[in-house]
């Protein structure tokens, strides 16, 4: 199916179902530890042995030797895998780092090998066993020295433009009366999802099944095939269900690969988990960055110039962090100029976190609209109100599918008492507390991609929908059981959701904020489709029918919806498609995020008192998932003002705190409690639920909330993250 701009009325205006807060559907099974996330298919997979990880122990360079035979022949051990006897590991499309090193060593704790035994404790006990010598040789581990040998980068596949220039910016901000220049700078971080990245593979034949935990299960089909040089057909993923990914779990990685290749050597199913200790060098992370920020305006505050440019490192074939996406977009201003400078860096591969270039972006961006309005004498949120606009800036022609980002503000303001913030910094002070209240706008891009999903009526009157999509612990089984009820005229409880398996219709996925408004979008297809055949089966016309309360209706006569399925189960499959619709419309996601905090007069502890979020992002499917998407990134994003970094070592090349007890992440006593407000929004323009997504939304802006909050109590203002109470003193 086609979508439609213009979709009007349908199914989904009743609203029976969809935009209730209704509980997760699939929520008992996970509080009850029965849902089966992929290291636990015991009962699918009963025989599998046990993979251990061996990670490199260099930066960079090559293995000299490697002695696996003690290991091999330690007891209970199955095989060990490395590049040696491994057969093809080609790379996936999606990551640029290897799964396997050998010989070269391209960055610390790349797996060298893999131990596969009959127990968990003997795989470890092996590994220990694993003689590795290696030739080390420099790296470059420094992005503020790798700096000056910054390039631009190509453009990449799933990367924005790196570079963007409108008018003649460098005449503009030279010529601006009032202006700001100023630096900031990002830490490296880590997902640190609470579920490790799992797999279990098992070989049937020429034919692979793999157990993973995986957002995107087509991109896992797509680069596992690659990688170990098999047919697409040949390959099957399954991932029920997954401990969170925030980006970290795009498509397969490094457990997916070694459980394949080890299990084919093993001759029997083998399950690999990253340990905890590997995971934050073994895999990807959001990569450092250094953003170069400068804003001119004319004295009444109307931005003339903006400029923003940011450099950040990465491996050979990663790509840059495109720190300078919400720039593009979020303010007025007829001069502009964006560039993203990429270095070459040996460390392990940056790559998509939680609001991937929003994220950073905006932790800098949102101080230097801070220290703009200050500058000017304006109050922040009038500031931001006095440069919206409700076209792309970069292009005139695409307006915003919907952009309430004033409202966003104003809603926020009016809740959060922002008329009652200290407008001098460091004058309200309670006991040995400072307080100050910090905003800053939230933006992120509402891509909708391609899905699909099949529906099936059988005469007991279930309902069972099928689509290969995934649920990252985002609430995806519940929206899409939500859209399937409501169009079929059906309760929740009377539908049954299954995803993610690549047998089932291809879907979006979970990435990139883009999870519910195109799988839901599939969803809706295929029940376009099973309400036609219905309507026909029972003698109604397909278009003008009505389904509601287990009913079919139309004129005066009704039937119930389970007689169409009688004498066999119905079945409808479909595929939501977009065509050009990102070129006609600038689709994004608005917010404003507010923060207030106490700073230690003494000890500059900070504490975060109160947060609030006002969110437009389009329909919200379910208030309560939804809700608890947004203060999950209010929660990430507390973090990454105030803790999150890890910590390069630079002479050895890898990120030290590698475990959750060094990479410092909030906990309970660290956050109050969050408010979330909704604007009541609909966005036709974008699929047919007119619904957006929130996941990466609630992150954004966050950060620089906090820091501007920050600088409201202290009159401290800090540009490089996180902030930490050293810093303020
Ligand atoms: Mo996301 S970080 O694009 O899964």
């Amino acid at each position: 199916m086609k979508f439609e701009t213009a979709a009007g009325q349908n199914p989904i205006d009743q609203l029976n179902v969809v935009g209730k807060p209704i509980d997760r559907v699939e929520g008992p099974l996970k509080v009850t530890g029965t849902a089966t996330y992929a290291y636990e298919q015991h009962t699918a997979v009963p025989n599998a042995a046990y993979g251990y990880v061996v990670g490199a122990g260099i930066a960079k360079g090559r293995i000299a030797s490697i002695d696996v035979t003690p290991a091999r022949s330690a007891s209970g051990v199955l095989a060990v895998v490395t590049a040696a006897n491994a057969g093809k590991v080609d790379k996936g499309e999606f990551y640029a780092a290897r799964a396997l090193a050998g010989p070269d060593v391209d960055h610390y704790h790349q797996a060298v090998a893999l131990v596969v035994a009959e127990t968990f404790e003997q795989a470890r006990a092996a590994a220990q066993m694993v003689k590795v010598r290696y030739q080390r040789v420099a790296g470059a581990f420094d992005l503020d020295a790798a700096r000056s040998t910054a390039r631009a980068p190509k453009q990449a596949p799933y990367s924005p433009p790196p570079e963007t220039s409108i008018g003649q910016f460098a005449d503009a901000y030279a010529a601006a009366p009032v202006k700001l220049d100023a630096t900031f700078s990002t830490p490296d971080q880590a997902h640190a999802m609470m579920e490790p990245h799992a797999t279990i593979a098992a070989w049937d034949g020429d034919r692979l099944t793999l157990w993973t935990a995986i957002q995107q299960v087509n991109w896992g089909v797509r680069d596992i095939a690659k990688t170990l040089g098999i047919p697409k057909e040949n390959v099957r993923i399954v991932s029920p269900y997954i401990g969170g990914g925030f980006g970290g779990k795009g498509t397969i990685l490094s457990d997916a690969v070694l459980a394949a290749v080890g299990a084919r050597q093993a001759g029997r199913p083998v399950k690999v988990t990253l340990q905890r200790a590997l995971m934050f060098n073994n895999v990807t992370h959001r990569p450092a960055t250094i953003q170069r920020i400068r804003i001119g305006a004319s004295p009444d505050g109307k931005i003339t110039a903006i400029g923003h440019e940011s450099w950040s490192g990465n491996i050979a074939g990663g790509r840059p962090e495109a720190a300078t996406t919400p720039t593009r977009l979020l303010y007025a201003g007829p001069h502009r100029m964006t560039r993203l400078r990429l270095a070459h860096l040996d460390l392990p591969e940056g790559s998509a976190m939680r609001a991937p270039g929003e994220a950073p972006g905006m932790m800098a961006l949102e101080i230097a609209i801070d220290e703009m309005a200050e500058k000017l004498g304006l109050d922040p949120v009038a500031f931001r109100i006095m440069n919206d606009t409700q076209v792309d800036p970069e292009n005139s022609r695409r307006p915003f599918s919907q952009r309430q980002f004033v409202e966003c503000l104003r809603v926020g303001a009016e809740r959060f008492g922002w008329s009652g913030r200290p407008v001098r910094p460091a004058s309200r002070r309670e006991g040995r507390w400072l307080i100050g209240m910090g905003v800053a706008a939230a933006i992120r891009g509402a891509p909708v991609t391609k899905s699909a999903a099949r529906v099936r009526l059988d005469r007991d009157g279930l309902l069972i929908v099928e689509t290969d999509m995934t649920d990252i612990g985002t609430g995806s089984y519940t929206i899409v059981a939500q859209t399937a009820a409501e169009m079929m005229g059906l309760r929740v409880d009377q539908v049954k959701v299954r995803l993610g398996d690549s047998q089932f219709p291809e879907s979006s996925g979970s990435g990139g904020q883009w999870g519910a408004a195109s799988a839901t979008a599939g969803v809706y297809a295929a029940c376009v489709k099973l309400r036609e055949t219905a309507a026909r089966k029972l003698g109604f016309d397909p278009v003008s029918a009505e389904f509601a309360n287990g009913q079919v209706r139309q004129g005066g006569r009704s039937a119930p919806l389970v007689h169409a399925a009688r004498d066999a189960d119905l079945v409808a499959e479909d595929t939501m498609e977009y065509g050009e619709l990102a070129k006609q419309y600038a689709q994004q996601t608005f917010g404003a995020q507010f923060v207030e905090v106490a700073v230690d007069a003494a000890t500059a502890e900070i504490r975060i008192r109160r947060m609030l979020a006002v969110c437009a992002a389009g329909r919200i499917l379910n208030p309560k998932t939804a809700r608890s998407q947004v203060i999950g990134g209010m929660t990430m994003g507390a973090g990454a003002a105030l803790m999150e970094a890890l910590v390069v070592d630079k002479r050895h090349g890898f990120f030290v705190n590698h475990d959750l007890a060094g990479y410092e992440v909030p906990v309970h006593a660290d956050i109050p409690h969050l408010d979330v407000v909704f604007l009541d929004e609909t966005d036709p323009t974008i699929a047919p639920l007119k619904a957006k997504g929130v996941g990466e939304l609630g992150i954004s802006g966050v950060a620089a909330a906090v820091a501007n909050a920050v600088y409201n109590a202290t009159g401290v203002r800090l540009r490089e993250y996180p902030i930490t109470l050293d810093k303020l003193i």
